[in-house]
């Protein structure tokens, strides 16, 4: 079956590489942008297939007008994918609250406001997908990554919790966190870096940041096969809840998950000692 495709922020990264692969697999695209103009030079698609529509997430009104457009075109939407997001990066102490305010606004928010827009088409197909972009930021901590990573770790819980209210419609949903990628995540036009107040940060700060922006555009991740990896997960008949995506993803949980799991052994009984033995409690 051809399914309908909405896409935010499809006009560049990986929401440009899952746009691609959506068409490229035959399929209907809603594809979204701040900047609608770009949508047009970046995606080269069927006009029969495709529609471009103007949005930023962080705009009140703008998910509910784009998925009425969406629907008023294509009748339905089965796969909505929350791609649009950006990195806050610095130390949390230089990080002003407006910067904050920010990040949660578009990767949290943003996300939220987009995801209710979508859920009473959703659940009157009785039938659809909802794919959370979260990040290895939002499994694992990273330098200079203390608001991004909030972010993405509020992304990680808000998925995890909305995929139980929406079991009994035939609604998936799966978080997908992506490794390291070739965008312009860490270049100037997306990164957000916070500013250079306290001394005492200096050394970490200056080795973190010259370490990412070393990788900048040189990261390992192709964007072009990402879109073709989400594609495929979205074609299973049980997709995951949770998909990393990268090798360096993989190895990023993997090593996560055996030290969290010898902190949490090494304490357990500790851990215990707080159970009540009372048969009435
Ligand atoms: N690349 C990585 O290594 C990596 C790793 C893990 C997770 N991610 C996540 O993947 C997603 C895409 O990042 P990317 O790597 O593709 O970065 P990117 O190349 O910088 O693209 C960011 C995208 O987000 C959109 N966007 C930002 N703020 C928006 C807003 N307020 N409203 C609508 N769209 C907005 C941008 O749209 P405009 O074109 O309108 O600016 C752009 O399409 C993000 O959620 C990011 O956190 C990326």
């Amino acid at each position: 079956m051809t399914k309908t495709w909405f896409v935010t922020g499809a006009a560049r990264g990986l929401g440009l590489g899952v746009a691609r692969a959506a068409l490229a697999a035959g399929d209907r695209l809603v594809a979204t942008s701040r900047n609608p103009d770009s949508l047009a030079k970046a995606i080269d698609g069927d006009p029969e297939r495709t529609l471009f529509l103007p949005l930023d997430v962080t705009d009140y009104e703008a998910p509910r007008r784009a998925v009425e457009a969406a629907v008023k075109r294509f009748g339905r939407i089965d796969i909505l994918v929350n791609n649009a997001g950006y990195g806050q990066i610095g130390i949390f102490e230089e990080t002003s609250e407006a910067d904050i305010e920010r990040q949660f606004e578009t990767n949290v928010f943003g996300l939220m406001r987009m995801t209710r827009a979508v859920l009473p088409t959703m659940r009157a197909q009785k039938a659809g997908h909802i794919i959370n972009f979260s990040s290895i930021g939002g499994r694992v901590a990273f330098d200079l990554c203390t608001i991004y990573g909030a972010s993405k770790f509020a992304v990680e819980g808000f998925s995890v919790n909305l995929a139980k209210d929406l079991e009994s419609f035939g609604i998936n949903l799966t978080v997908v966190s992506p490794g390291f990628f070739r965008t312009d995540f860490l270049d100037p036009s997306s990164v957000r870096l916070a500013g250079d107040r306290i001394a005492d940060y200096q050394p970490v700060r200056r080795k973190f940041e010259d370490l990412y922006q070393g990788m900048n555009h040189r990261q390992l991740g192709d964007p072009g096969k990402f879109g073709d990896v989400i594609v495929k997960m979205a074609a299973a008949e049980k997709p995951p809840l949770h998909f990393l995506v990268g090798s360096d993803a993989v190895g990023y949980v993997r090593e996560e998950i055996a030290a969290r799991s010898s902190e949490m052994e090494a304490w357990a009984e500790i851990s215990a000692m707080t159970d009540s033995h009372d048969e009435h409690a």
